[in-house]
């Protein structure tokens, strides 16, 4: 692999800045072959100034040395980004695009560049403890999947797909994830508010008890039915809450919603908007 490889990142906002963060922590190249390029001048000055990158506001300049072009514009700018670099990827060069919804196909149609990989992370990547899932075209080389595999570890874990199919499931599970969890929280830390704790404490409970629950189970690598069952007592307060959340359908509300993530992903990116089931 070629040491310090130039990375051109088109649209340099929130995902942006954790990528170049997460690459010169782990050292992928420097900051002066990182060309960050984004629509407003103020932005990539300010990125420049904080991570010593190289800032364009041309995406066309941006890409004509680079060895990887990272796509993270929202979905509805990339048109945009397709009409001026369209046939102007260099040759060697792979794509990797985070835009959610826009499927290979459309980045080679849009681009006219065969090497490209598909990648969907998650929020958490913001502070590296994101987990991403990826697939790549045919064309995508060997050393190329390498240097895009540390870019994305720099985000956190990775998980590398066969098939582009997974890009949907993935967007459904670990990418619209986190909403499910702060949901889940939001609910938590209001009920521990109408007990009658103070706010503050509601949260720090709420997080703890979420964090530690999820260090356990990595750490016991039983089933999670399991850990259920050992704090469980007949007659209990768990039997009581479980018999409460198992009665407003909980399980088959999540199943429900995460299937309908994954419809919804997949229509996005067919350009249609999609009908969740029973609204
Ligand atoms: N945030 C997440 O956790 C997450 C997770 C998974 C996937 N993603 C995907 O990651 C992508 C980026 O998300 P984000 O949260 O980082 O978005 P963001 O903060 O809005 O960053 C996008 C940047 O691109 C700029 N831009 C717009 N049009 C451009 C153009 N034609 N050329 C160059 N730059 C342009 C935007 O400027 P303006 O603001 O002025 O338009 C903005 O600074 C999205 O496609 C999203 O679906 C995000």
């Amino acid at each position: 692999m070629k040491d310090n490889p130039v990375i051109a990142i088109i649209g340099s906002g929130v995902m942006a800045e954790a990528m170049i963060a997460g690459i010169l922590r782990q050292k992928v190249t420097t900051g002066n072959h990182i060309n960050a390029a984004d629509v407003r001048g103020e932005r990539v000055e300010e990125l420049q100034e904080q991570y010593g990158v190289v800032p364009f506001t041309d995406n066309l300049e941006a890409v004509r040395n680079a060895d990887v072009v990272i796509l993270s514009t929202k979905p509805q700018r990339i048109e945009s980004v397709y009409s001026v670099l369209k046939g102007k990827i260099p040759e060697g060069a792979v794509v990797l695009s985070i835009v959610a919804g826009a499927s290979i196909t459309a980045i080679t149609n849009g681009l006219d560049h065969k090497a490209v990989i598909r990648a969907m992370p998650n929020t958490p990547a913001q502070i590296g403890e994101g987990i991403t899932v990826w697939a790549a075209s045919r064309a995508v080389r060997e050393d190329q999947i390498e240097l895009a595999r540390n870019i994305l570890t720099a985000l956190g874990q990775e998980v590398l797909a066969d098939e582009e199919e997974y890009l949907d499931m993935a967007t459904a599970l670990s990418g619209t994830g986190p909403a499910y969890v702060f949901l889940f929280m939001e609910a938590m830390i209001d009920a521990g508010v109408h007990l009658g704790f103070p706010r503050r404490i509601s949260e720090q409970l709420v997080a703890q008890t979420l964090r530690g629950s999820v260090d356990f189970f990595l750490g016991a690598k039983s089933h999670p039915a399991a850990l259920r069952n050992q704090v469980t007592s007949p007659g209990g307060t768990s039997a009581e809450a479980l018999y409460y959340l198992e009665k407003a359908g909980f399980r088959t509300a999540i199943s429900r919603a995460v299937w309908a993530a994954y419809e919804k992903s997949k229509a996005l990116g067919k350009g249609k908007n999609g009908e969740a089931p029973e609204k």
